[in-house]
């Protein structure tokens, strides 16, 4: 008898745990298309004030970089910015192809360590 409830305390544990697991959402980075991003940045133009490569310039931060902004801040934050950068909208540009700029600007590699760029040593 005791031996039936655990078995049966055990297997509600169990389901508890699936089912907070199959609760949490999926890690949704959707595929996307690097060269297509790569297209996609120059021609809505997020290059004149993120760089070509994302790399910052004149008029915006970096976002070309490692690690990430999660997928979906990324997509949040293009759609509402904050600050100075203008909004995107879903008609200007869909989520697919942002998830294609994502794709790209999480291609590039890593920024250089400061002191293994000869001109930036003490
Ligand atoms: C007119 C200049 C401008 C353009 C064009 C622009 N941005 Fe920005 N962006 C900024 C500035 C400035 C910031 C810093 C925060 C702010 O002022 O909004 C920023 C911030 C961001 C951030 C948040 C960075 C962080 O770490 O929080 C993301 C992501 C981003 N931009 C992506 C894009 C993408 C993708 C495009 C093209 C669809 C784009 N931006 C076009 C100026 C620009």
């Amino acid at each position: 008898m005791t031996r039936r409830i655990f078995s049966t305390v055990a297997g509600l544990v169990v389901i508890g745990i699936g089912s907070a697991t199959a609760q949490q959402p999926a890690p949704s980075v959707p595929a996307g298309n690097a060269k297509a991003g790569q297209a996609l940045f120059m021609k809505i133009g997020c290059y004149q004030c993120h760089g070509n490569e994302g790399q910052g310039g004149a008029a915006g931060p970096r976002i070309g970089r490692s690690p990430m902004l999660a997928f979906r801040n990324f997509v949040t934050y293009i759609r509402a910015p904050r600050g100075e950068m203008p909004p995107y909208s879903a008609k200007v540009i869909a989520e697919k192809d942002i998830a294609d700029i994502y794709a790209y600007l999480a291609s590039l590699p890593p920024a250089p360590a400061v002191d293994s760029i000869p001109l930036l040593k003490p």
